[in-house]
């Protein structure tokens, strides 16, 4: 970024830093320059018009922000924080950066638990606690619990879920939550899915998300099977389950859940871009393995 003058007015800097981060291959630039000004002005980005002159200080921060986001750290990374829906999650090394197209599952997720009166609602590798924290804020009524295997990530969940209705817990999902069995309204996940060997094109997810949120098996789905068992599990019959799956994964990730016979109602959703994005199912009555009631 070219050197800015002590004084310098702020949209200057924003268009340098636009270039800048254009030129390294940022994929939103601008608003990417704007984010990192925001930040180190400690404003919020609709506030920037207001700003004029920067001063030195600043400046050279603005120029520190602009270089690290140039050597593509995540913006979250450097600014600590993530928007997702209606919250703001600390975020950091260590833990997956939650994405704008989880978002509809967690539409899915709240949906699947609209007219119970006090849903029980279970988040499988809740990350920042993302998935988790959104639930519950969204639906009051909810008794929400979360599970997360990785204690760095889990160190995340725990800063973001202090103070909030979210019952966490570390461990791995395949054994969490027996207390629970039988009795969980919602399960919901977004579960590692890329297939190991596959190339990552960003270097903010190759490089930066931790590989446990990651990486899961040959065809990406080892643990969407986990998740099946898992909720197969921890559902009531007529429960549902919302899982993420990778969008080439909008036909073999519901196969998982359809080949089991332990689910009807499988069905898969796009995001908001149109592309495959996740699968609901609902937990069938199946004397067969020993679930009763309907
Ligand atoms: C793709 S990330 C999603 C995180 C968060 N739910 C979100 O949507 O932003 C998957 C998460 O699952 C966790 N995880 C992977 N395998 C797990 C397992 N066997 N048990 C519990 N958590 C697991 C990872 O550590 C990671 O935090």
């Amino acid at each position: 970024m070219t050197r800015p003058r002590a004084g310098s007015p702020l949209p200057a800097l924003i268009s340098a830093a636009t270039a800048e981060l254009a030129a390294a291959g940022v994929p939103s630039p601008h608003f990417d320059a704007e984010e990192l000004a925001a930040h180190v002005l400690g404003t919020e980005r609709g506030q920037l018009a207001l700003v004029h002159d920067v001063d030195h200080r600043a400046s050279a921060a603005y120029r520190d922000a602009v270089g690290r986001r140039s050597a593509r750290e995540p913006l979250q990374h450097i600014t600590g924080r993530a928007h997702f829906r209606h919250l703001t999650l600390a975020v950091g090394p260590g833990v997956f950066v939650p994405r704008p197209e989880t978002e509809v599952v967690v539409e899915a997720a709240i949906a699947a638990s609209g007219g119970i009166a006090a849903p029980v609602v279970v988040d499988l590798g809740t990350g920042s606690g993302a998935i988790a924290l959104s639930v519950a804020h969204e639906v009051p009524a909810a008794r929400v619990y979360a599970v997360e295997a990785d204690p760095a990530a889990l160190a995340w969940a725990q800063h973001n879920c202090a103070g909030h209705r979210v019952e966490l817990r570390q461990g791995d999902m395949s054994e969490a939550f027996r207390d629970l069995d039988g009795r969980v309204d919602v399960v919901v996940s977004n579960p590692p899915y890329i297939p190991v060997g596959a190339s990552i094109r960003d270097p903010e997810v190759a490089e930066h998300d931790p590989p446990v949120a990651l990486w899961s098996g040959p065809d990406g789905l080892d643990a969407v099977r986990v998740v099946e068992e898992v909720a197969a599990r921890l559902l009531r019959p007529g429960g549902s389950v919302v899982v993420e799956h990778a969008d080439l994964q909008g036909s073999s990730a519901p196969a998982v859940f359809s080949a089991t016979g332990r689910w009807r109602d499988v069905a898969d959703h796009r995001d908001l871009s149109w592309r495959d994005r996740f699968l609901t199912a609902t937990r069938a009555a199946n004397p067969a393995d020993g679930t009763i009631g309907g």
